[in-house]
């Protein structure tokens, strides 16, 4: 846990973090994480809107991308290994001349990434505590190793571009394939993508001659910078929001959905929740909800909760594929 390294690190290294200083914040995982930091010197850089509103509401300079310096940039970091590593390439040109510190979980790799670059440069500090570790060395990125690189697109299929660190980088995910598959060719009208990710679903979408419109909502920027290279036609109004929060300009005719169960790495069933909460809050009356879940996911309590006919109409042995229908949520007519 980061806060926890954090007070510990204060006090091997005090002047670390003196007023005077500009920080750069990589990457943090949950608000908290920023109580110790003034927004009056520190730069948030985050991709994840959950994070970038808030902190910038509460008077952070908020960016989801780089160019300028700062004495000192803190990188929590991600799972992707490939991403971490361009976190602190990152970090390291914007901390030019400064200080680095790496902060993240042993579930997450920081203990081989911290290896690999022990190779090349000498840390101030590298300290486990929490189940993880942090670590400071003094700027040299010139001397990171030199197969790291920033924002490379991968190519997927010949066909689709991803960014490291968003979900399914290096493949299409099968959940979503077979959902793509049990989709009618005739879904017409204006429909969203909940949770776009890199755009597999609403590629498809976009190319179904009686789709007009589809909004592709995702939380992640990186994930729908992406999906703007996937995605070709003007049929598609790419969103950067919370599903949970997002209301669609006028109800909508159907709403796909490869929902998220995670938070933070732990099982979140209740994420997956508030999709079909949202989907039923934002569908015409005679609206559809098409959805991929894994099998074990038990989401038939709330899908009954929030429409009145669910089945399942598709899977195999590790996904269902589920069409619900009336939603209950509210009760409008097409305008
Ligand atoms: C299981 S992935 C599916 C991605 C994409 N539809 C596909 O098939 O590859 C779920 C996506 O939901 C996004 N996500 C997670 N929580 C979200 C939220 N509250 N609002 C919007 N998107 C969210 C994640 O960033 C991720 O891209």
């Amino acid at each position: 846990m980061f806060v926890k390294r954090l007070s510990v690190l204060k006090d091997i290294l005090p002047d670390l973090f003196t007023a005077n200083k500009t920080i750069c914040f990589i990457n943090p995982q949950d608000l908290t994480d920023l109580n110790c930091f003034s927004n009056k010197n520190t730069v948030v850089l985050t991709d994840d809107i959950r994070l970038y509103s808030p902190l910038s509401d509460a008077g952070y300079n908020c960016k989801p991308d780089v160019n300028f310096l700062a004495d000192v940039s803190i990188i929590l970091l991600p799972k992707s290994k490939e991403l971490a590593r361009e976190l602190i390439l990152l970090g390291s040109t914007i901390a030019n001349k400064g200080y680095v510190v790496i902060d993240g979980d042993k579930n997450d790799g920081i203990v081989s990434i911290i290896k690999e670059l022990q190779k090349k440069i000498s840390f101030e500090v590298n300290l486990s505590k929490a189940h993880g570790k942090i670590a400071v060395c003094k700027t040299a990125s010139g001397n990171l190793p030199s197969t790291w690189h920033t924002n490379k697109f991968n190519k997927i299929n010949n066909e689709f571009v991803t960014l490291a660190g968003v979900f399914s980088s290096d493949h299409v995910d099968p959940g979503s394939k077979l959902l793509k598959d049990q989709l009618p060719q005739n879904l017409n009208g204006s429909g969203a993508d909940f949770g776009a990710g890199w755009g597999f679903l609403t590629n498809f979408l976009e190319n179904l001659e009686l789709v007009d419109n589809i909004f592709a909502i995702d939380t992640s920027k990186r994930a729908l910078e992406c999906a703007v290279k996937n995605c070709n036609t003007s049929k598609v109004e790419f969103v950067w929001d919370d599903v949970q929060q997002w209301r669609a300009p006028k109800p909508l005719d159907f709403v796909v959905m490869n929902p998220p169960f995670h938070s933070n790495g732990k099982v979140d069933i209740e994420l997956g929740e508030g999709f079909i909460i949202s989907a039923a809050k934002n569908l015409l009356r005679n609206g559809k909800l098409y959805m991929v879940s894994n099998r074990h996911l038990p989401y038939e309590n709330i899908l009954y909760r929030y429409f009145g006919n669910s089945k399942e109409i598709g899977g195999d042995n590790r996904f269902k594929i589920i069409l619900a229908e009336k939603p209950l949520a509210v009760s409008r007519k097409k305008t």
